[in-house]
Order: C-alpha cells, then sequence, then structure tokens
C-alpha cells in the first residue's frame, strides 16, 4: 500500500487549484436515476470515491462516461436494470444510500444495503427511511438490505427532520421532485451542496425554492430532463489548503475559493492571527503571526463551523500559543486524528466530544497511521511543520477525497511525496 513522506521544510509559498466538491458530486451522480435523459456534470473532482458513485450507477443500469481525466461525466439511466445497489459496493461508500430516494421515484423500487457504521460513528440511515416514508414509500430491513417500495408514484408530503442531516436532506429533496403534488421539507441542511443539488434539479425541470434556508418547498413533476451542471468548488479542500500556509508559514492562493462558502471557518481562523484576502482568482491566505492563538471550536451545521475540518484545525491548533477546546457535537468518534498527533509531539486529552488541545512549540515527524479521510489530511498538514520526517500509511483513506495532494503542496515548495508499494 502506498505511503505518503512529508519532510518539514520551513514557509511555503504558491498557488492551489480548489476542485469540484466530493460531497456535492455524490449526491449530483444520482441525480441521474431520476430521468432518461443524459445529466452532464462538469468540473466533476478526480477521486477514488467518485469512481466508487460510477461503478455502483453503472451496476444499476446507468451510462456512465468519463471524459477530461474523469472532470466531466456524463450520466444517463434510460432504465434501471437493476435494483439492488450491493453490500459490497456500499459498505466502502456510504453515499451509495444516496440512490434510494431517486430510485424509489423513478420506479417504485428499490434495494439498498444498509451502509454500516465507519470509522467516525454508527452513521444510521433512519432519517432517511423517515423522509421516504413520509412521501408514501415503505421498507422492509431484511439480511441487511433496505428493500424499499412505492406503489404507484411517491406523495408530495410535509416533513420536518427531528434533526439536521445533509444524505437525508439529499435523499428526500431528490425523491420529491418527481412526487405527485408538493412537499415542503423543514429543519432540513443547509449546506452550499443542498444548494447546488437544488440548482441542479431545476436545471433539469424540478420545481423547488427555499434551498440553503430551513424549509425546502418541492412542487412534483411528471419527469426531468437532461441538463449541464458545473460541481462547485470543495470548501472543505478549500479550508484543508489554507491551513497549510497557517501551519507551515508563507503565502498561499487558493485559486477558485471564495469566503462565502466557508465564513464560519475564515472567522475562526482571522480569530488566530490569519490574514485572509479575497482576489479576483480566489483566496490568499498567510499567518501574521508567528505562533496562532488559541480557538474554542465547536462544529455545527452549515452555516456552523464544519465537522469536516474539525480534524485539519486541530493539526494547527497543535502549535498555538494556548489552549484549545474542540468540541464534536456532529459525529461520536471523530478524534482519531488526536492519538496519531500526539505520536508528533502534540498534547492533547480527549473525554467523549471534547478535546483539549495545549500547543506546544513544535511537534516532531514520526509514523503515523490515517484512520479516515479528514483525519488522514489532518497529519499531512502537521508533517509540514514538523521537525523531520512524518511517513503516513494507509492513504487509501486519503485518495477518497483529496486529488492529487503531494503534487499541489509540492507545487508550493512542501517536501511530500508518495512513496508506493
Ligand atoms: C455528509 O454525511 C457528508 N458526506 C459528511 O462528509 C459530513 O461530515 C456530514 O454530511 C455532515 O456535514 C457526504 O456528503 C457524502 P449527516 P451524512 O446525515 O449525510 C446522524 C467527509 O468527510 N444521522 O448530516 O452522512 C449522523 O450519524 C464526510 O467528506 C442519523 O442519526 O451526514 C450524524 O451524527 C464525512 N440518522 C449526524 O446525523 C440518519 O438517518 C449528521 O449526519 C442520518 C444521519
Amino acid at each position: 500500500m502506498d505511503k505518503i513522506v512529508v519532510k518539514g521544510n520551513g514557509p511555503i509559498y504558491g498557488k492551489i487549484p480548489i476542485a469540484g466538491a466530493k460531497n456535492a458530486c455524490l449526491t449530483l451522480m444520482p441525480v441521474s436515476i431520476l430521468c432518461e435523459d443524459t445529466l452532464k456534470l462538469t468540473n466533476a473532482p478526480r477521486l477514488s470515491d467518485v469512481r466508487m458513485m460510477s461503478g455502483l450507477l453503472s451496476s444499476l443500469g446507468c451510462e456512465v462516461i468519463s471524459e477530461d481525466e474523469g472532470k466531466t461525466i456524463y450520466l444517463t439511466t434510460k432504465n434501471i436494470t437493476n435494483h439492488t445497489a450491493a453490500y459490497d459496493i456500499v459498505r466502502k461508500m456510504r453515499a451509495s444510500i444516496l440512490v434510494l430516494g431517486p430510485m424509489l421515484a423513478r420506479e417504485g423500487n428499490a434495494i439498498v444495503s444498509l451502509p454500516g457504521g465507519c470509522a467516525i460513528g454508527a452513521r444510521p440511515v433512519d432519517l432517511h427511511l423517515k423522509a421516504l416514508e413520509a412521501l408514501g414509500a415503505t421498507f422492509e430491513l431484511k439480511d441487511g438490505y433496505i428493500f424499499g417500495k412505492c406503489s404507484g408514484r411517491l406523495k408530495g408530503a410535509e416533513f420536518k427532520f427531528p434533526m439536521v442531516s445533509v444524505g437525508a436532506t439529499e435523499n428526500a429533496l431528490m425523491a420529491a421532485t418527481l412526487a405527485e403534488g408538493t412537499s415542503v421539507l423543514s429543519n432540513v441542511a443547509k449546506e452550499p451542496e443542498i444548494i447546488d443539488l437544488a440548482e441542479c434539479l431545476i436545471k433539469m425541470g424540478a420545481q423547488i425554492s427555499g434551498q440553503g434556508s430551513d424549509t425546502i418547498t418541492i412542487i412534483g413533476v411528471d419527469s426531468l430532463n437532461s441538463a449541464e451542471h458545473s460541481v462547485i468548488a470543495d470548501r472543505i479542500e478549500l479550508g484543508t489548503y489554507m491551513l497549510a500556509p497557517v501551519i507551515a508559514g508563507g503565502e498561499v492562493e487558493l485559486l477558485g475559493g471564495t469566503r462565502q462558502i466557508v465564513s464560519a471557518f475564515c472567522q475562526k481562523l482571522e480569530d488566530s492571527g490569519v490574514e485572509i484576502e479575497e482576489t479576483k482568482n480566489g483566496l490568499i491566505v498567510r499567518r501574521l503571526v508567528s505562533r496562532i492563538k488559541p480557538l474554542n471550536i465547536v462544529t455545527e451545521p452549515f452555516p456552523g463551523f464544519p465537522t469536516d475540518l474539525q480534524a485539519q484545525i486541530m493539526a494547527a491548533l497543535c502549535t498555538a500559543s494556548g489552549i484549545s477546546v474542540l468540541e464534536e457535537r456532529i459525529f461520536e468518534n471523530r478524534f482519531m486524528h488526536a492519538p496519531e498527533l500526539i505520536r508528533m509531539g502534540a498534547k492533547i486529552d480527549v473525554h467523549g466530544g471534547v478535546a483539549k488541545v495545549t500547543g506546544v512549540d513544535v511537534l516532531k515527524g514520526a509514523p503515523v497511521m490515517a484512520t479516515d479521510l479528514r483525519a488522514s489530511v489532518s497529519l499531512i498538514l502537521a508533517g509540514l511543520a514538523a521537525q523531520g520526517e512524518t511517513v503516513l500509511s494507509r492513504v487509501y483513506h486519503l485518495d477518497r477525497g483529496y486529488e492529487r495532494v503531494e503534487e499541489k503542496l509540492s507545487s508550493c515548495g512542501a517536501l511530500i511525496e508518495r512513496v508506493s508499494g
């Protein structure tokens, strides 16, 4: 298995292009199930999760054609030829659950493996099922699979989510576009990826309003048509690379980044002594102080501080000039990067969903192990400023959500390379 080797090499300078958002692309691709015509996605990220979703959709009967090294994807589901999303794929990528709503809306029949948990938590799908039941679907759980049905078309309904869920909002939103009548979904997720999904569906003829607010209204239509849609910039990749000059020093311009999609994150960085300058091409980030000030972080649904940037900012706070407190409120087990950072000399005390980080002068390079997607990149960030060499194993976690990390960082002067085998 590949490893990534990082050697602390002082400040970094350069430009990093931000790719299309993984978490937008993984919900935009199943949209293709909702219609017989072709959905063309551009600015798609080149990631293993996107390739996994392509494989899943192909297994259901979707014709998937990639161009431009995978940045452009044509998806055409003339017919659903297989209604089962198999465990072998679903277990590797939880976003597979997002074919459930579109398949029920298109044909009233879907068999999807329960995704099972993952490193960061149990990751149940009860909210997906409750929302789709409100639209008229019925479910039976058997042998680890969800058997979903609805007689005739889904029916528009009102549904208030008991708690905010990105994926469940996406499943219900997609399904409601073809339901008979009007649906009103409340206490929905407001992430930029939800807005991007709605905008793509509207281009295809869906009638949607309220996306980005607490309540989304959908007037069902009989069918959707082909469209072309560009995937929004990845706000989590953006926030991740904004931290590279914060940790290593120097100055980096993030091309395609906008403050609006990472506003809570930017506020915290500025509180810690970081300057963020908006340019016509993106965002320039530079650290104004020798050591950033400590921060208190609480992860929340958008527009709050994103849970997907918690591991990364923890890496930066390991060398802050004081004690920081990070509270993880979205997932029950999302501090697995802490023991690995401790191996690098960090001082972190974790109790339940709260991590106390006492800043140290410097981190030391060490062999470390990736445990999940965002934890893996936090260790690379820590390695940029650590004394000596950091060797990251299990980099397949990294490749799920970051395209060509070593190329992007080494183009700014970081000493980082991928060692195969
Ligand atoms: C999406 O996951 C993202 N994944 C996650 O990104 C992200 O961390 C998460 O939203 C929160 O922003 C994709 O978009 C593919 P949720 P999702 O449903 O939809 C609980 C990354 O690193 N819950 O908003 O699965 C759940 O356990 C990944 O890119 C239920 O209890 O997240 C969690 O505690 C990691 N029942 C909370 O809600 C349900 O039916 C929020 O989960 C669904 C969720």
